[in-house]
């Protein structure tokens, strides 16, 4: 059996490529069409057969500072002359130290202890140990839907697509509460505040279910790839109540929402919520493997061996990461998402006037989410459309991600122009005009 070509038929390298991938790499990746990447800059990517795309998923969030960026670049060049790695878990360095002391800065003044890792499911892993650590209780609770992750504690939280943890049980003591999800709202026909009290009853039925032996609530202020669902802010609001009436800890998921996705560097400042433990991940590293698991050190009271790795505090990962944040800071990325991010979904909302596809259209910044619809009346998931979209859309020119069920992400590098944000959405709309 051949590669299967979800889009149009690729370029030749591209299809030599594919086929190597197909004997030797784990198929249990998940690749929505057969883009073979080659290159990037900014907000553009080229394939190996030299099609250049606009890039409106920034390598799934990873590359807020745009790709290539020459700063990251000088930044592992430097430090790989003088030293790689230093055993950061067993032996003491600089870097790591200056990495973190940075980082609190762009942080609410609580969040003042930080433990290092590679990726975001170890940054998620990490604060669920530490809440259970500092607690010393059983359960959490996370949300329906949520992606935390793919390890074993980070994949009890996860609750997206069936495959995800098919097999894999028994999973940790975690209950699942409602996310919610207003334009598929289950409270139908109640009033907005209504619903939001009902999503907070369930949550709380929960809370009640855990007999007093809960540790923590795990959150992402947006769900990401649960379908960029954007709660309201009365919703997060009350789950901080909750957790500050019966003793609970507040883990905020700012793997994919964090780094001034959303114009605030956490996504959670936009509800006015602040955190009991923070996780991030991705755009911190500016495209280097890099994670942080961030809390107030009255929390982060763990014992010496209680939790370590041997990659964390990685001296060319927090050479990226000092170069990144200051990269975000200095050209003030946070104002730009929000800028080109409301000047996008303006566009955004008036296409879903026009186009029967587009069911609905939300989003914070440059973190936006429009789904696809068969029919604006039924609100049938439009599947087989959303596929057809990104698959034009990649055709012209232009790469998208999918996101839950029938929705697209729209995650732009936080570089993108105006005359950028245009163009993609000129082949967006084309793209929807064309399957409508
Ligand atoms: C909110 C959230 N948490 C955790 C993760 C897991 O991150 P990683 O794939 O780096 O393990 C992701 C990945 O998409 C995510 O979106």
């Amino acid at each position: 059996m051949g590669p299967k070509f979800i889009c149009r038929k690729p370029g030749p390298k591209s299809v030599e490529i594919l086929e190597r991938d197909r004997k030797v790499i784990s198929p249990s990746l998940t690749r929505e069409y057969s883009f073979v990447f080659k290159k990037a800059k900014g907000c553009h990517v080229w394939d190996v057969d030299g099609r250049k795309y606009l890039d409106f998923s920034a390598g799934v969030a990873v590359m807020n500072i745009g790709h290539t960026n020459p700063v990251i670049e000088k930044a592992i060049h430097q430090q790989a002359k003088n030293a790689i790695h230093a055993g950061f878990s067993d032996f003491y360095a600089e870097l790591p130290v200056k990495f973190v002391e940075y980082l609190l800065t762009f942080l609410p003044k609580h969040l003042n202890k930080a433990f290092l890792s590679n990726s975001g499911t170890e940054s998620v892993e990490a604060a669920y140990k530490l809440a259970r650590w500092h607690t010393n209780k059983k359960w959490v609770i996370a949300f329906k839907p949520s992606f935390h992750g793919r390890t074993m504690a980070s994949l009890s939280l996860t609750n997206a697509k069936p495959v995800q943890k098919e097999r894999f049980y028994p999973f940790l003591p975690v209950k699942h509460a409602l996310y919610p999800y207003c334009y598929r709202c289950p409270f139908k026909n109640k009033e907005h505040d209504a619903c939001t009290n009902l999503y907070l009853d369930v949550l709380e039925q929960k809370i009640s279910e855990c007999d007093k032996d809960l540790a923590a609530i795990f959150l992402e202020p947006i769900a990401g790839e649960g379908g960029y669902i954007v709660p309201p802010k009365d919703f997060v609001q009350g789950v901080k109540e909750l957790c500050d009436k019966y003793d609970i800890l507040l883990c905020d998921d700012e793997v994919q929402s964090g780094c001034y996705r959303t114009g605030e560097f956490l996504a959670i400042e936009n509800f006015d919520v602040k955190p009991d433990i923070v996780s991030l991940s991705k755009a911190i590293g500016g495209g280097i493997p890099l994670g942080a698991t961030v809390a107030n050190e009255k929390i982060m009271d763990w014992l010496p061996g209680s939790h370590a790795n041997t990659f964390g505090g990685n001296l060319l990962a927090c050479s990226a990461g000092i170069s990144t944040l200051k990269f975000m800071r200095e050209k003030k990325l946070g104002q730009n998402a929000t800028k080109i991010g409301n000047y996008m979904m303006r566009r955004l909302y008036e296409m879903k006037e026009r186009y029967e596809l587009i069911g609905d259209v939300r989003g914070i910044g440059l973190m936006i989410g429009v789904e696809i619809v068969k029919d604006k009346k039924t609100k049938e998931y439009g599947v087989k459309e959303r596929t057809d979209i990104l698959c034009k859309a990649s055709e012209k020119g232009l790469l998208l991600l999918p996101a839950g069920i029938s929705s697209i992400r729209i995650c732009p590098p936080l570089i993108l122009t105006k005359k950028q944000a245009d163009l993609g959405l000129d082949i967006f709309e084309d793209s929807v005009k064309e399957i409508c």
